[in-house]
């Protein structure tokens, strides 16, 4: 039997009785049909949307919430329901951790922009990569239950942004916290599908990793150990994050070393570098081994130290001690080529720090990271 029919029979309005969205879902939804999915949806009244889903997908594990406590009586062996309020962040993040992470999330609670948006921020990070996340009735968001046509606060104008998340490898104008995780935005009337898909790039580059991390955190004082061209820095400096950015010290010797360029080719290289730092007010460059610039800043003095100098292992153990003091409590040390051709960095950031305190910027995981 197909999602409308069951969806027809428990009499709730996604069905063709009202919406049609049933078959939108099937569209989407069918390959999960006889998997142990995880779904939970926002908005449980009487309880017909929960028996639909439980019956079309017979492995699945049911989940509802609602303001209303009353709806808890809905709850059968499939289904369990939680009473709350979808604008509660606290809520869903404790509910979430406990039953999440989701394959498809489904909000057709108050249908409001902010209880939308405030639903969508809190359970994002707990959809599976691949999984959907659905905002239901959003003929509301234009008029008494939104902010209105067009207006930046709409939930219309909120999910419509997603796009930009998900083609941010060919503009970089604007980073988001969903930036490099979503695959598809799908826009149906008055219904909007988000497929969640965290961007796997085999030649991710440094400023596509750095740059949602760094405007996430928001880091003022940086340093970029190996900072060549200023190609990455200064991807970095032209973004969004340029706007809060006070410092940006560039380190290298400009000298041959892991690239075998002649020193005619580094000195031109040194020149660019040059050229990018009299342009951008926050760039300052150091021409100085790592270890020894290091030595010129007080401790504690940064936010972020990124390193991509040489590779080897003991030149990056060396980085990773002489920065390590520069680096503020709370602050970030980061570096790139953690990859199989690099041995030396993984072996030395493993031995330097506990394996689980080593975080990866991107699902890429060429750069590592470590907080203080
Ligand atoms: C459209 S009905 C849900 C219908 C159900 N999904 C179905 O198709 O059978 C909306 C539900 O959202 C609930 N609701 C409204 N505001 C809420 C909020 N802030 N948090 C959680 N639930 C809310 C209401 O109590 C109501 O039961």
């Amino acid at each position: 039997m197909c999602l409308n029919e069951i969806g027809l029979r428990h009499g709730t309005d996604k069905s063709t009785l009202k919406h049609g969205y049933t078959f939108i879902y099937e569209r989407y939804f069918a390959p999960l049909r006889d998997q142990s999915i995880n779904l939970l949806e926002i908005g449980v009244k009487d309880g017909a949307s929960l028996r639909m889903w439980a019956e079309y997908f017979p492995n699945a594990s049911i989940y509802g919430i609602d303001i209303d406590p009353k709806c808890v009586s809905h709850e059968t062996d499939r289904i369990k329901i939680f009473a709350g309020d979808q604008q509660d962040a606290k809520f869903l993040d404790d509910l979430a951790t406990q039953i999440g992470p989701f394959d498809i999330i489904v909000d057709d609670g108050s249908h409001r922009s902010a209880h939308q948006q405030a639903s969508f921020r809190a359970l994002f990070p707990y959809l599976k990569d691949g999984g959907w996340y659905v905002v239901e009735d959003l003929a509301g968001t234009y008029g008494r239950w939104g902010s209105g046509y067009k207006h930046p606060q709409s939930s219309p104008n909120f999910l419509k942004s997603r796009v930009d998340d998900l083609n941010y490898i060919w503009h970089r104008q604007t980073v988001s916290d969903y930036t490099l995780q979503i695959g598809a935005v799908l826009f149906y009337p008055q219904l909007c599908i988000i497929q969640k898909q965290l961007y796997k790039h085999p030649h991710l580059s440094n400023y596509d990793e750095l740059i949602p991390f760094i405007y996430k955190y928001k880091f003022k004082t940086i340093v970029e150990v190996g900072v060549r061209k200023c190609q990455n820095a200064t991807r970095i400096l032209r973004s969004v994050c340029g706007e809060f950015i006070d410092e940006y010290w560039g380190v290298d010797i400009w000298q041959p070393g892991r690239h075998k360029n002649s020193i005619a080719q580094w000195e031109k290289v040194y020149e660019v570098a040059q050229y990018m730092e009299r342009n951008i007010p926050q760039l300052q460059l150091k021409k100085m081994r790592s270890v020894e610039a290091a030595k010129t800043f007080e401790d504690g003095y940064f936010d972020l130290v990124y390193i991509d100098a040489n590779h080897r292992y003991i030149p990056v153990q060396e980085d990773i001690a002489a920065w390590w003091p520069k680096l503020k409590q709370g602050g970030a040390m980061t570096g790139h080529d953690y990859t199989p051709g690099f041995g030396g960095v993984r072996r030395a950031v493993l031995e330097r720090f506990p394996k689980q305190d080593v975080f990866f910027l991107s699902d890429n995981g060429s750069s590592w990271g470590v907080w203080k």
